[in-house]
């Protein structure tokens, strides 16, 4: 807010609508352009950028790393296992991408500060930052409740890693007038999925965060996007036995939603069963948790051998096991 003028003994700013504008116009060229030609947009969007991605070594960040190299980003790769990494951008280097590997441990917010300074230093700007690094609790809150630092290591890394990161960009993205921040979330956040408060309590913390941050800094030239992935077929859901036989979007799909969302920058991205959830809790809320909860009493706590070495073994109620389901197919 640069121009302000004084009215009745307050000094109040003066809107700037242009950034609106062009936000609009510029909106609807790249939509059109994604819908026209997907892979011509996104090198258009991304070729010459800085993008930083955390939680780069598995799962979605590394498909999205691979996908805008590709496409002419300068990525930057971040996440706790330095080898994985590493091997990941020499493999995209070997492509003819640029990929730098930053080791970062994303709940240590020293680390978060120091990755920041240093990527600054060495490539002077950031045009994207991925906040996708990221770690899930499934445990009911009857078996949570000697575990408050599943609640305090989810909130570390989802949400003050996440927004330790944005807060040392977004200086210089407003230096720059323009930035764009994506923060990976969950459908989950719709619905409140059962066995999932630790997480879901940071991914809405993220969330609450990001909506603010957008409603202060749109004018700047930095947005913000959402991502409620569903459950995704990736390492992080593999240990829990059971959503081999539920339903989950392809880390491909995953990577295209990311890129897609690059180039379109949405304020979120969310499947037609997260609209629905989030409207079925609006509109019926009672109904909704009906259904929520019957789902929670049917599926059990823990599955088969996954019981066995769980960190909550110790509170498993004995009619609870679930050792006795048997799914009928199972879904690769
Ligand atoms: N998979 C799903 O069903 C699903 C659904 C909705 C949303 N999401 C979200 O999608 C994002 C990516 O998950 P994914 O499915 O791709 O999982 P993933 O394959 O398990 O990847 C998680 C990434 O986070 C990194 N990470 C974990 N702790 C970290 C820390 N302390 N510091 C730095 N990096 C850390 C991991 O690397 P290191 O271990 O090497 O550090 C890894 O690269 C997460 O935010 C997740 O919440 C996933």
């Amino acid at each position: 807010m640069s121009r302000r003028i004084m009215i009745g003994g307050i000094a109040l700013g003066v809107p700037d609508f242009r950034p609106h504008a062009k936000r609009f116009v510029d909106g609807a060229a790249r939509g059109v352009h994604q819908r026209l030609m997907p892979g011509a947009a996104l090198r258009r969007r991304v070729n010459g950028k800085v993008v930083l991605i955390t939680g780069a070594s598995s799962g979605i960040g590394a498909g999205v790393a691979h996908k805008l190299a590709e496409a002419g980003a300068t990525v930057l790769l971040t996440a706790r296992s330095a080898d994985a990494l590493e091997d990941l951008a020499e493999k995209i280097r070997d492509n003819g991408g640029e990929a730098v590997a930053y080791r970062a441990d994303i709940a240590d917010l020293d680390d978060c500060d120091r990755l920041c300074q240093k990527v600054l230093e060495d490539h002077g700007r950031v045009d994207i930052l991925i906040n996708n690094a990221g770690r899930s609790i499934r445990r009911s809150v009857v078996y949570s409740l000697d575990r408050f630092h599943d609640y305090q290591r989810t909130m570390q890394l989802n949400y003050f890693g996440a927004i330790r990161l944005a807060m040392n960009l977004i200086p210089a993205m407003k230096a720059q007038g323009d930035g764009h921040i994506i923060n990976v979330t969950t459908v989950g956040v719709f619905n409140g999925v059962p066995r999932f408060s630790a997480y879901l309590g940071s991914k809405c913390a993220l969330e609450g965060w990001t909506m603010a941050a957008q409603n202060e800094l749109l004018h700047t030239g930095i947005s913000f996007t959402l991502m409620n992935y569903p459950l995704v077929r990736t390492p992080m859901i593999a240990p829990t036995k059971i959503y081999d036989y539920f339903p989950a979007m392809s880390p491909e799909k995953a990577v295209d939603w990311m890129c897609e969302a690059i180039v379109t920058r949405p304020k979120r991205k969310v499947t037609a069963f997260g609209l629905f959830s989030q409207g079925m809790y609006t509109v019926l809320p009672k109904t909704a948790e009906l259904i929520v909860n019957t789902g929670y009493q049917i599926v059990p706590e823990f599955f088969g051998k996954e019981k066995k070495g769980s960190e909550g073994k110790s509170s498993l109620a004995s009619d609870e096991t679930g050792s006795n389901v048997q799914p009928l197919r199972r879904r690769k």
